[in-house]
């Protein structure tokens, strides 16, 4: 068949990278399809149907190989003569498969390691003798069947990449995935291009379709509710479903009362274009009432989770739907622990934080294999207006998690407007483009100050402002003093409850871009 398109499977062994493979593939214009760790010959063959598989990738994962909770790959996948790469367990669970040895590591390795390359060959070809990879591991192979030989090593680790003689199966200990991996971005080329032997025939265009196509035949194409923030993903969401369904589509957006200054004038601006049903729901009093007194984040989450659903439910009825789209990514998932085996950092109000019974037929959610990067060429791609393209993300519960400990209303505005000040100056300095996100985060407290020769005890506000690609990292800003002074001068003038400013000098890992 001649328009089937060149396509490369990733295992799924639960590791924090493993989308960012799938990513990295399709930057460069090839598709590429994440699926279970445990596939079989009989499942792939299924897939060739549809795609030109030309490759398989093995992701990392957090389990050991000879853990109780192993992950195993189908052997028989071997039997084929797919080119195959292991990355980090993915590398270890192939170096079992074929009856390497592979054990606990007498120095584990996290972080920048430095490799040493032994045979540039093959994915390793065209590199130097020695290269800066990322790496994260505490097992480690120690030798492998006569029929493999060793790619590269480092002091602490003695294969750390291996070839078959003979065959394509290749294993790289570290993530080429991983942007601190130097040449990580050459690596993955070497296997797609020169080892697979893709074509580079895929484009985003090809995505918008499959979406539509997606959304109409999930939501069965009957009547349905989409959950819109005005956020990025739920409009470029709103849009695809706008163009599968058309008028069956109502899109509700829900004013919780934590959303930033202007923010549903903008929104309103913007979809009462659209031809969709577009409804405004004023639910600030009911939002407030359910988190009074509150103060664990987790429990703040799950509540304005469960409310959000609520809405939503009420609307349906009243539209008579059946269906709720929501425009969860990929990071929204995996920061939830809902991919199988990764751990719950925080649960996003649209994926960890929905109630359990939920009166909806299905949850569908087009958009949750991409990046937020990718959402935003959608958007682009769909003519989206441009400040809606550019603006910086906002997560689902809004202001309510940036305001720490017990959500009052006098702490909400003080938020709210300290967080209007960020924009306005991080806006006139010409920093917005190179920023992630910048904003305002009010403390739980408080502390002495002085205004007009008076003492004053007010509360302390932190501006967090960061820099970073996916929002899976990200590196605080080193914003100029200048621009700093000008925003804490503003913040303590204008809102007389505040007497300190303190900037957030975090970057994430360790910290989480939100406070909560
Ligand atoms: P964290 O704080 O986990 O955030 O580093 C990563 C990115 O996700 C956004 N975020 C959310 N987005 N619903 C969303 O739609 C949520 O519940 C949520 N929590 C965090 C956050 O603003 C950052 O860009």
């Amino acid at each position: 068949m001649q328009n089937k398109i060149d396509t490369i499977l990733v295992l799924n062994f639960g590791g924090q990278y493993c989308h960012l493979i799938s990513r990295r593939i399709r930057e460069r214009n090839v598709y590429s399809e994440i699926v279970p760790h445990d596939i079989s010959p009989k499942e792939i063959e299924a897939l060739k149907e549809k795609f030109n598989v030309k490759g398989i990738i093995l992701s990392g994962g957090p389990a050991s190989v000879y853990g109780q909770n192993t992950l195993k790959i189908d052997p028989r996948i071997l039997e084929d003569d797919m080119p195959i790469m292991g990355l980090c367990y993915g590398h270890q669970i192939l170096a079992q498969v074929v009856k390497g040895k592979v054990e606990s590591a007498a120095y584990k390795e996290f972080g920048i390691a430095q490799v040493i390359i032994d045979k540039p060959v093959g994915v390793l070809e065209g590199l130097s003798g020695k290269e800066k990879v990322w790496m994260s591991h505490s097992d480690t192979v120690y030798s492998l069947p006569d029929d493999f030989e060793v790619l590269a090593h480092t002091n602490n680790c003695p294969i750390a990449a291996f070839r078959h003689k003979h065959r394509n199966i290749y294993g790289l200990q570290w993530h080429p995935e991983v942007i601190h991996t130097e040449n990580g971005a050459k690596m993955l080329h070497n296997f797609i291009f020169n080892v697979c032997k893709c074509d580079a025939n895929w484009q985003m265009e090809d995505i918008v379709e499959k979406i539509v196509q997606e959304i109409k035949t999930k939501a069965d194409n009957e009547k349905t509710i989409i959950g819109l923030s005005g956020g990025i993903d739920s409009s470029v969401a709103t849009a695809l479903a706008a163009r599968a369904l058309n008028e069956k589509l109502t899109a509700v957006y829900v004013d919780h009362g934590f959303m930033r200054e202007g923010e549903t004038e903008a929104i309103q601006e913007t979809f009462s274009k659209f031809k969709i049903n577009f409804i405004i729901i004023q639910a600030k009093e009911r939002f407030i009432k359910k988190l009074e007194g509150i103060t664990e984040p987790e429990h703040k989450r799950k509540i304005i989770g469960e409310e959000f659903i609520r809405v939503f439910e009420e609307e349906a009825i009243k539209a008579d739907a059946q269906y709720l789209i929501q425009g969860t990514i990929y990071p929204d998932i995996i920061e939830s622990g809902a991919s199988k085996n990764s751990a719950n950092i925080k649960s996003h109000h649209n994926v960890g934080g929905l109630p359990e019974k939920i009166k909806f037929k299905k949850i569908i959610e087009p958009l949750r294999e991409l990046y937020k990067d990718e959402v935003r060429k959608i958007a682009k791609m769909l003519n989206l207006p441009n400040e809606l393209v550019n603006r910086q993300p906002f997560p689902g519960p809004g202001l309510a998690v940036r305001t720490i400990g017990p959500i009052t209303e006098e702490k909400i505005r003080t938020v709210k407007h300290s967080d209007k000040i960020v924009r306005e100056e991080i806006e006139n300095a010409g920093l917005a483009e190179t920023l992630w996100q910048y904003f305002t985060v009010i403390t739980d407290t408080k502390a002495t100050g002085v205004k007009g020769d008076a003492r004053a005890y007010g509360y302390v506000v932190a501006i967090r402002a960061v820099e970073s690609r996916e929002a899976m990292t990200a590196s605080f800003a080193k914003i100029p003093y200048e621009v700093l002074e000008k925003i804490s001068t503003r913040i303590t003038n204008e809102i007389p409850e505040v007497t300190h400013v303190v900037y957030d000098i975090t970057h994430k890992p360790p910290a989480t871009i939100e406070w909560e």
